[in-house]
């Protein structure tokens, strides 16, 4: 592949690994002289497919062996029979898989990806990578050597010298335009390494020099000098920013290099400085060149003013506290259909299930939404919500970095239009404040992953510090690195405290780097028919103390939904074929297995089916099995299920309590213990779902009924049989 020929770099993920690791794979292929276009398979037809040089997949595999969410509908369609058997003959492609070994289905959607395109005539680049998150470098060990082979394959420049050239082009990635300058930081380039920086340089579309600093210092002005000197000796041709020289360094410079500013380069970029964006605003003669594409470092102004006011009018809903800039944008990249899915919700109210003072259960929230008049759902359906940081950890990142909390942003640049897809990522509306962008962005207390280290390697500013990040990152490193991060359960943030000299990094180009904060799924715990016009959810406050006894942590979604009160507005996607892993049959008999809040989907299908049952219609008969801790403390929607389950011949409910005893017993105790009724059912073609945990929960529970049915089928070969019907078609787990 030529130099600058494009190529789709497409991921299919579910919490958002595969999704990093694409971008980060798009960087290297941009890096040696690609034009990736990076996006979600949710957005990949099968023509773009077949029109594309190459495409490189990253997938995860998610539930039992499944594709996630993202690429469910694109799987669809490679999978249907009809298509014709050389339909991407023309294609070249790899595919790197992240996964667990720890799960029987290893990477199952990655293997099963290249089989499907190989049937369909593609020709492999290079062999499927199976990332293990197991693996001591993580899932992403492996995926370096993947893109520089593909980039080899491709014949693209210099792709065995990447890491070299990685420093440069990061420090080149996207500027953000703010109309206070010197509050968002930037860091000027290194030029000590003449020949490196002038190769580096060469694979840009555009180059942006910032010559910052008020009023310039002399320092400053002779690595102005410097640059300019570079490129211009290197020939090559860049764009200059400058808020703030003084006339006299301007001449000199002017006269120095026989140019005139404002200078216009290449891409339309424009030197401006305050005065001379105020006199164009003026007199608009920008003829082919947009105002967006300035580096807009003016005072605050009436336009922008404006514009801020209404985008948080829009936001507003009832007397909420919270400001959202969130809405449909911010996930509708990754998931098919959810644009029309996205909701305003307000929150009725938030109470507490469980009494955790005087017990050793899980904090549980009930939380009520009301929809607005217009909303539809299924019974069984999955909601996706967008967490927010907590504030805390937001003001802390804003500490570490200096940054102002309430610096507007007005507008984003890449440099280099090799990097355009890096702005798919923001997904914010501008103008917006840096408070914001964090505070909704930013995956602070996310895990760092071993690239992620890699990454940040290159943003220290203090040697030793970038030497103990590579190390963190590599695999001589390994040990250290588990007992550092995995053990104490170190956070993002706790990673920028511990190395100061990141904190010198730009805003920009750490936004750039650390992985975004994704929406989390929780399965709807209401019924349409009996719960009109609301939303209910049944959620775990995520709280533990890390093995090394570091400081609390807390889950980012379910606190933030912890702490919502009446009035505030949440945003939420309700994704219809999210709930297919259960995908509840009313009219087939049903045996359901919950444990903890995997009682979720069940209370709100189960209220369905006894609405529907009230008008008469012949719905299925339900054994249900359902698990707590303690009767006293965690017996969730207690009087739910006295109601569903009274009066109805055909509805049959089995508690277990798994601490009340001196012996615990689980669930699947219960299945051996109710054996007869659980076969009657299953000779009568009931479908077993299953919700809870994703720990041990629903292995133990296929067991149970594979042993129900060994004490019942004696014939080997008949009992492998049904076995084999029960996990391919007869049990629906929802584990999370
Ligand atoms: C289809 C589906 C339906 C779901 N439905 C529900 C539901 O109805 N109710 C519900 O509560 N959740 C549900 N979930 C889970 C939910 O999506 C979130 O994963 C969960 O709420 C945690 O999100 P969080 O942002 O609060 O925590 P995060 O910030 O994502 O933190 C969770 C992470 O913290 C770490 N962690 C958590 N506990 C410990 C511990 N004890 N020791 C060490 N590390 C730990 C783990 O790394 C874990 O991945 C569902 C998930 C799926 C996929
Ligand atoms: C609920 C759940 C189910 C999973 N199931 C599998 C599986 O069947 N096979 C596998 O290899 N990995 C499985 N994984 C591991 C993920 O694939 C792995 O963590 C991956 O890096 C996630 O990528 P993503 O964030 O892009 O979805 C599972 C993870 C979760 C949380």
């Amino acid at each position: 592949m030529a130099q600058g020929r494009r190529l789709l770099v497409l991921y299919g993920s579910q919490t958002g690994t595969a999704e990093e690791m694409a971008v980060h794979g798009s960087s290297r292929l941009a890096l040696a002289g690609a034009a990736p276009i990076c996006k979600s398979l949710s957005e990949c037809s099968l023509q773009s497919l077949q029109q594309a040089e190459a495409a490189v997949f990253v997938v995860s595999t998610t539930g039992d062996g499944e594709a996630p969410l993202t690429m469910r509908r694109f799987w669809m369609t490679l999978r249907k029979r009809d298509l014709d058997q050389a339909c991407l003959a023309n294609l070249s492609y790899a595919v790197y898989g992240c996964g667990d070994s720890s799960y029987p289905k290893f990477n199952a959607v990655a293997r099963r990806l290249d089989i499907r395109l190989q049937a369909l005539g593609a020709k492999r680049l290079c062999d499927v990578v199976l990332g293990d998150e197991q693996s001591p470098l993580g899932v992403a060990q492996g995926l370096s050597e993947w893109t520089d082979r593909i980039a080899s394959k491709l014949k693209l420049l210099h792709s065995d010298h990447m890491d070299k050239y990685l420093h440069t082009h990061q420090a080149m990635k996207y500027f953000l335009g703010s109309r206070d300058g010197a509050s968002v930081k930037r860091k000027p380039m290194d030029f000590s390494d003449y020949e490196e920086t002038v190769h580096s340089l060469s694979l840009c579309s555009q180059i942006v020099l910032f010559a910052n600093g008020n009023p310039l210092s002399k320092q400053m002005c002779s690595g102005t000098k410097n640059a300019f000197s570079l490129l211009r000796l290197a020939g090559l041709s860049f764009s200059y920013f400058d808020t703030s020289l003084d006339q006299e360094i301007r001449e000199s410079l002017t006269r120095r290099f026989q140019v005139n500013p404002p200078f216009v380069c290449g891409n339309g970029s424009i030197l401006v400085s305050r005065d001379e964006l105020r006199a164009l605003e003026e007199n608009i003669t920008l003829g082919e060149l947009s105002l967006q594409r300035l580096m807009c470092f003016q005072e605050p102004g009436d336009r922008y003013e404006r514009s801020l006011n209404d985008d948080l009018r829009a936001g507003d809903c009832g007397e909420n506290r919270t400001q959202h800039m969130w809405d449909s944008e911010s996930i509708s990249n990754h998931i098919p259909g959810i644009r029309e899915s996205i909701l305003k919700a307000t929150v009725k109210f938030v109470s507490t299930l469980t009494k955790g003072r005087d017990f050793d259960v899980n904090d549980v929230r009930h939380v009520e939404l009301k929809l607005p008049n217009e909303y539809r759902y299924k019974a069984g359906n999955v909601a996706l919500i967008m967490p927010r940081n907590r504030p805390c950890c937001t003001e802390r990142f804003l500490r570490l970095l200096r940054l102002n909390g309430n610096t507007i942003i007005d507008s984003i640049n890449v440099s280099n239009s090799s990097f355009d897809f890096l702005l798919n990522r923001l997904n914010f509306r501008l103008p917006c404040t840096v408070r914001e962008i964090v505070s909704s962005q930013l995956d602070l207390e996310g895990r760092p992953q071993p690239y992620l280290l890699h990454l940040l390697s290159y943003f220290a500013d203090d040697a030793e510090e970038a030497e103990r990040l590579a190390y963190f990152a590599s695999t001589e490193g390994v040990e250290d690195r588990i007992e550092y991060c995995e053990k104490t359960k170190r956070t993002i943030l706790n990673v920028l405290e511990d190395f100061p000299s990141l904190c010198k990094a730009d805003f920009s180009h750490l936004l750039a780097i650390l992985p975004r904060l994704q929406p989390r799924a929780y399965s709807i715990a209401s019924s349409p028919l009996a719960h009109s016009q609301e939303l209910h959810f049944c959620i775990v406050v995520v709280e533990y103390r890390s093995p090394l006894g570091r400081s609390l942590k807390k889950g980012v979604c379910s606190s933030y939904v912890s702490g919502l009160e009446r009035f505030d507005c949440l945003p939420a996607a309700i994704f219809p074929d999210f709930g297919c892993g259960l995908a509840f049959n009313f009219f087939k008999p049903a045996i359901v297995i919950a444990a903890g809040s995997g009682i979720a989907p069940f209370r709100g299908i189960l209220w369905e089916r006894k609405m529907m049952k009230e008008q008469s219609l012949p719905v299925c008969s339900v054994l249900a099995i359902v698990g707590f801790r303690y009767r006293k403390a965690d017996y969730m929607y207690e009087k739910d299920w006295e109601e569903l389950f009274s009066n109805d011949h055909d509805a049959v409910l089995k508690l277990a309590f798994s601490r009340d005893g001196k012996q615990k017993e689980y669930v699947q105790h219960k299945i051996a213990l109710f054996s007869d009724e659980i076969w009657d059912a299953l000779t009568r073609g009931a479908v077993i779902y299953v919700a809870g945990s994703a720990g041990a929960m629903p292995r133990a529970v296929e067991e149970a009924f594979i042993k129900v049915a060994a004490e019942r089928i004696r014939d080997p070969r008949s009992l492998e049989q049904w076995t084999h019907e029960l996990k391919t078609k007869r049990l629906r787990v929802e584990s999370w």
